[in-house]
């Protein structure tokens, strides 16, 4: 079944240089993709698109079945809240609180109670291995660890798809692999659907699925 599929996505910014053009894309339950390209060509956009998180200027976006067009700002929150996993390009953990703390944060916005959202992020830090991890500031931490922290917030309140921007932009090729472990590992356990952004060519083959976006467009490689 089809989770996302996103029809003619046109998104310019003011200088009317088109960033994406006629953009098609589909992502089944399960599925882990990645979308390929250069600097600036576009991989953040689409990704905040079709998170919910910026609005297209033409097309159509249907996730989990749902046509999105005419939701207001209340129901688009409600459904990244609950069905969609963040992993940003920019390391944007909470400076001043822990490792678990920041895990919490989607369990919060969901206005989960305290108890549970300490045991689920525990849990969570516990499963990847990361549990020395639990007391510590992000300062604290190496950036390979913070990004996988990032994971585990993400995974939080048990999303259906996971958006992953350039994950591993921060981290050494050991870390990186560390990372792609990760998600590989919630891809075939949990049955939790990923798509990945890349500037690697490289890094893209660790999807089933590649995507390439170049000048606007996207192509399936094959
Ligand atoms: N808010 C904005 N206002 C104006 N232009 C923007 C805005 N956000 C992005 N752009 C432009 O749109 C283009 C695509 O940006 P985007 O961030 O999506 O690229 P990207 O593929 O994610 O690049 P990178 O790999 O460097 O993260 C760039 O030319 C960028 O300058
Ligand atoms: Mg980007």
């Amino acid at each position: 079944m089809a989770i996302l599929v996103a029809t003619d996505i046109w998104k310019t910014y003011v200088d009317c240089q088109f960033v994406l053009k006629n953009v098609q894309l589909t992502l089944n339950e399960g599925e882990f993709a990645s979308i390929q390209g250069r600097s600036g060509a576009g991989k953040s956009t689409l990704l905040r698109i079709v998170g919910l998180l910026e609005k297209m200027d033409k097309g159509d976006l249907h996730l989990f079945g749902q046509a999105t067009n005419d939701l207001n700002e209340k129901r688009r929150a409600k459904l990244r809240l609950e069905q969609i996993g963040f992993v940003f390009q920019a390391l944007n953990l909470i400076p001043h609180i822990t490792a678990t703390e920041n895990i919490e944060v989607p369990l919060w916005l969901k206005k989960v109670n305290a108890a549970k959202r300490k045991e689920r992020a525990l849990e969570l830090l516990n499963k990847f291995g990361l549990k020395s991890l639990a007391d510590r500031f992000p300062h604290q931490m190496s950036l390979g660890e913070q990004q996988r922290v990032a994971v585990l917030r993400a995974l939080a309140n048990e999303p259906s798809l996971i958006l992953a921007d350039e994950p591993t932009a921060h981290l050494d090729e050991d870390n990186a692999e560390i990372l792609f472990d990760l998600l590989r590992r919630l891809n075939k356990e949990f049955g939790t659907s990923i798509l990945m952004t890349t500037t690697s060519v490289e890094e893209s083959d660790v999807a089933r699925t590649r995507y390439r976006l170049s000048h606007g467009t996207l192509e399936v490689k094959v």
